[in-house]
């Protein structure tokens, strides 16, 4: 009888209208906890170490244009308040780029795991299907690279819209590769 009443418990609070469906609902007590237990949990078991090469300026400048086009949105740029849809998320996605953000310091098999699975119930998608397993990687190694960016690199991901298009254009019209 005793074991019946917890999952009854949990139906009815399901049920009454209280528990926190919108992202803007405060959190519930032990919610980040449970979440992140089971993350960490996860990937520890199922992540591979990887191997990434020494990044060059060329493979992190690619690695900083697909992050412009694909994370950036919810991730935030330089300089750049998050976008309006970072701050309707709830989680929030971190902000890579903040003064004093914290440094991506998990090992890069971890990091590329999250990129390509996704987070269950946070908004942070799988890219599995939409990258390619390099295509991760520098994006990974870019991540990994943080702070210490070269100044070219730094440029793409400060470079406004209207520049880029510009730089567009001027190959006849073609869109830009991915890569
Ligand atoms: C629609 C929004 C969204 C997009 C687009 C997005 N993410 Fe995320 N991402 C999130 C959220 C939200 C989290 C936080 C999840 C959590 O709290 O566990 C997250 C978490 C992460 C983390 C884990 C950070 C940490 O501190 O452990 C990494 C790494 C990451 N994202 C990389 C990426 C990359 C790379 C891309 C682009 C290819 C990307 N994300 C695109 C929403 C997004």
């Amino acid at each position: 009888m005793g074991l019946l009443l917890v999952p009854a418990g949990v139906y009815l609070y399901m049920r009454s209208g209280d528990a926190p469906v919108a992202t803007s609902a405060p959190p519930v007590p032990f919610e980040r906890f449970l979440a992140h237990t089971a993350m960490h949990a996860t990937i520890e078991r199922q992540e591979k170490p990887i191997h990434l090469a020494k990044p060059t300026d060329a493979s992190l400048e690619a690695g900083a244009k697909l992050y412009r086009t694909d994370c950036a949105v919810c991730h935030g740029l330089p300089d750049q308040a998050p976008t309006p849809t970072a701050e309707g998320m709830y989680p929030r996605p971190p902000q890579f780029f903040r003064p004093h953000a914290r440094k991506i310091d998990d090992p890069p098999g971890q990091v590329y795991w999250k990129v390509e699975n996704g987070i269950r119930l946070t908004g942070m998608p799988a890219w599995r299907g939409s990258l390619s397993g390099a295509q991760a990687r520098r994006i990974t190694a870019f991540l990994e690279d943080g702070p210490s960016l070269p100044a070219p690199v730094t440029a793409v991901l400060e470079a406004t819209p209207a520049k880029e298009k510009q730089k567009t254009k001027s190959k006849a019209g073609r869109l830009p590769r991915r890569g």
